[in-house]
């Protein structure tokens, strides 16, 4: 029991350390990449399991539409601390939290949520790519603290990096990223500018900037051990 509890508080310190990683700044593949998966569309083949929980949702999903209500999707809502706070914030969404960790979902304080909340155990692009062709537009889109893979080989595992990210602009509304790697925000924002620059979508609103989160009521449980331990916190918002 002791050493269980030893492990889970080295867990949550390693958590909350800051990133000090090999890749130091904006990947140079990133134009490249970016540029590739907008000329190229994704196709990689969907997951059993997030079809089956697309489907058990899409119907509640479809009435809620029909009555009027707006879409938020919270990605990667890890224990959805925050699809709650979103969700209460937002009484006239229908808020889907999306993580593909059953344990994190499961977490107790999940059982008590608002109605509109909606909790999925899905893959994230495979969710999005089926939420895409279902013709889902979102009000709004938090990624908050996506996992960072800090190091230079894994950019493709980064949202901005990876073969979904045009999904994002598929999907829709004003998408929140946050993270405290600066880095990764800043890769993010680069990214949406690149989209934007070379006329990759068909229109665009405004311009992505960097910016600091203040250190408000946590959204997140990151995003709580992040600010106990005096981190600086960033975040790109952008209407797409
Ligand atoms: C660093 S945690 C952050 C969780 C939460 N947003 C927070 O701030 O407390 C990242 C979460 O993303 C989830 N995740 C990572 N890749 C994913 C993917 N491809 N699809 C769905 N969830 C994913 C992980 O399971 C994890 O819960």
């Amino acid at each position: 029991m002791l050493a269980k509890s030893n492990a889970s508080q080295q867990r949550a310190v390693q958590a909350s350390r800051k990133i000090t990683d090999a890749q130091l700044g904006v990947h140079q593949n990133l134009e490249r990449l970016v540029v590739k998966h907008f000329t190229t569309s994704f196709q990689k083949p969907i997951a059993q399991h997030t079809q089956d929980a697309f489907d058990a949702i899409k119907k509640q999903v479809a009435t809620s539409l029909a009555k009027g209500h707006t879409l938020i999707f919270d990605s990667c809502c890890g224990t959805a601390m925050s699809t709650g706070i979103i969700a209460q914030q937002n009484p006239q969404a229908l808020v889907v939290g999306i993580d593909r960790s059953a344990v994190r979902l499961s977490k107790e304080y999940n059982k008590s949520k608002p109605n509109n909340v909606l909790l999925v155990q899905a893959e994230c692009a495979d969710f999005w790519s089926l939420a895409v062709a279902e013709g889902w537009k979102l009000e709004k889109h938090y990624i908050l603290y996506p996992n960072p893979y800090p190091k230079s080989k894994h950019l493709k595992r980064r949202w901005h990096g990876h073969a979904a990210f045009p999904l994002l602009f598929s999907l829709g509304g004003e998408l929140e990223l946050r993270s405290n790697w600066s880095v990764y925000v800043n890769e993010f924002c680069l990214a949406l500018k690149i989209v934007v620059d070379k006329n990759l979508v068909e229109k665009s609103n405004g311009e992505p900037r960097v910016q600091t989160v203040e250190p408000v009521t946590p959204l997140t449980l990151f995003e709580k051990k992040y600010q106990q331990s005096g981190q600086s916190l960033y975040r790109c918002k952008f209407r797409l």
